[in-house]
């Protein structure tokens, strides 16, 4: 079938190659034409595993085309997806939906058949209806259908992700439909193979497919807030995070996502969907929610100050003048994004208390260069370490967990790693020389 994908972010521009790759004829749109450009040479303008040489296979077949043109998106197929951006407003709380209202209006003004428009940005609860009520009054002759189907996916297992996603989430508008959503019959096109490999698809209402999204990553953002406050405890008893994680893991009621403990949650996501949430659920009055959340976010952001107070420890009590090596700007492993980035927050802290900084990242350097420019950025792991009075592992790339402590105690100059990932061998390092510290991670362990 054909669709249209609006946005070619990094939800926008994986959901229009994974359509494309499950046979669809997709056009991708955007008013940046550079990316437009890019795209449609076959370049991704972001780092995602495995994507680039699909985008490039679907070019080349025919089936994938990106545009800057509206008026040859409405025309194009009947189907509109919408995955626009919704950050957070000035106010650091409030989804922004600027972007998505603007989509959205342009779209439906040139809208000429029936259509069904699917949102999947992630959006508080009761967007959607406003939207659809909005649209219907401004273009009063668009024959529409708006449904809401959020995305699940991760940065760094988009393919995966998206191919072969857990669960289809479908809100549908069900006073008006009546059982009879168009919008539930394309979507069942749109997703046959899936559906067909067993992947289970939710039909809702509007308000439930938005707040599970939202949801799903409070909870995510729980777990690991949960772990990294149990971690604390950890230390105070001498027991091992890690083993611990396994222990819960192993429940199958439990699992063992999220359970990694040590500097936080970052990324262009959890934060502020956390944070979003948190403020929809203050201004509805379910206090409970507002609290539970406003703790989870208080207990990641608390985390940042423990690994910096880690660091000060392991320079001697000061941080003034000292050479700190970080490892690590991405939010996250198999990822070039920065976004609210708990790698270069703490790396900014320890900075600010008269620190020499030196940041590396295999693939997030040119980002973090933009978002942090007064941090030094060393482009080999080499480089970022020589002298160094301590280095923090701050993402949890595997290269970093590979590295050889023999190699790097030529470089440094007192062999001291704070691990903020609980990611290394804490036993190979410390048979090595080095006094390896991390969040849950006590010095017997
Ligand atoms: C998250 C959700 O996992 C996706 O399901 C969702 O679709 C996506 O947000 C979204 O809303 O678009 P993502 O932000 O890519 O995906 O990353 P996660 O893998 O969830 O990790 C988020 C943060 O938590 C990262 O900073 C990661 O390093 C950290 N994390 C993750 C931990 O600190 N400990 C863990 O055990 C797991």
């Amino acid at each position: 079938m054909r669709c249209t994908v609006f946005g070619t972010g990094y939800l926008g521009t994986t959901h229009a190659i994974c359509m494309a790759e499950l046979g669809h004829h997709v056009l991708g749109v955007d008013t940046d034409p550079g990316k437009i450009t890019k795209l449609s040479s076959g370049q991704l303008p972001f780092y995602e595993p495995d994507l680039e040489p699909l985008l490039r296979r679907n070019l080349a077949v025919g089936r994938l085309h990106f545009t800057t043109s509206y008026p040859d998106a409405a025309q194009f197929a009947d189907l509109h997806i919408l995955t626009v951006g919704t950050p957070s407003a000035a106010d650091g709380h409030t989804a922004d939906l600027t972007d998505l209202y603007a989509v959205a209006n342009q779209l439906a003004a040139l809208i000429e058949r029936p259509a069904v428009i699917l949102g999947k940005s992630t959006v508080p609860a009761g967007t959607a209806a406003r939207l659809a009520a909005h649209l219907r009054e401004q273009s009063p002759t668009c024959d529409f259908e708006l449904a809401w189907n959020p995305e699940f996916l991760r940065e760094g297992h988009a393919l995966q992700d998206a191919l072969r996603p857990d669960r289809i989430v479908l809100g549908v508008d069900m006073e008006r439909t009546l059982g009879r959503s168009r919008a539930e019959q394309q979507a069942r096109h749109l997703y046959a193979d899936q559906l067909k490999a067993g992947v289970p698809l939710v039909v809702t209402n509007l308000e439930t497919a938005e707040l599970a999204k939202m949801a799903a990553n409070a909870y995510l953002a729980t777990k690991i807030s949960f772990i990294n406050a149990i971690s604390d405890l950890c230390e105070g008893v001498g027991a091992d995070v890690r083993a611990l994680a396994d222990i819960l893991g192993h429940d199958p009621r439990i699992g063992r996502f999220g359970l990694d403990a040590g500097i936080g949650f970052g990324g262009g996501c959890l934060p502020k969907d956390l944070r979003a949430l948190a403020k929809q659920a203050g201004e509805l009055g379910a206090v409970d929610a507002a609290m539970l959340l406003r703790e989870v976010e208080q207990i990641n952001l608390h985390r940042r100050v423990r690994v910096v107070d880690l660091a000060r420890q392991a320079c001697g009590g000061s941080l003034r003048a000292a050479h700190v090596a970080v490892l690590g700007a991405a939010f996250k492993a198999e990822s070039d994004d920065v976004r609210d980035s708990p790698a270069l927050h703490v790396s900014a802290a320890i900075q600010q208390h008269g620190a020499f900084v030196t940041v590396y990242d295999p693939k997030a350097l040119d980002n973090a260069r933009q978002s942090y420019p007064t941090l030094t950025f060393a482009t080999t792991i080499t480089h970022a370490c020589e002298n160094a009075d301590v280095v923090l592992v701050l993402t949890e790339w595997e290269q970093f967990a590979a590295l050889n402590p023999d190699e790097l105690t030529r470089l440094v100059r007192n062999r001291s790693i704070i691990d903020g990932r609980s990611s290394l061998d804490s036993t190979r390092w410390r048979e090595a020389g080095w006094a390896y510290r991390a969040p849950g991670i006590p010095k017997t362990c």
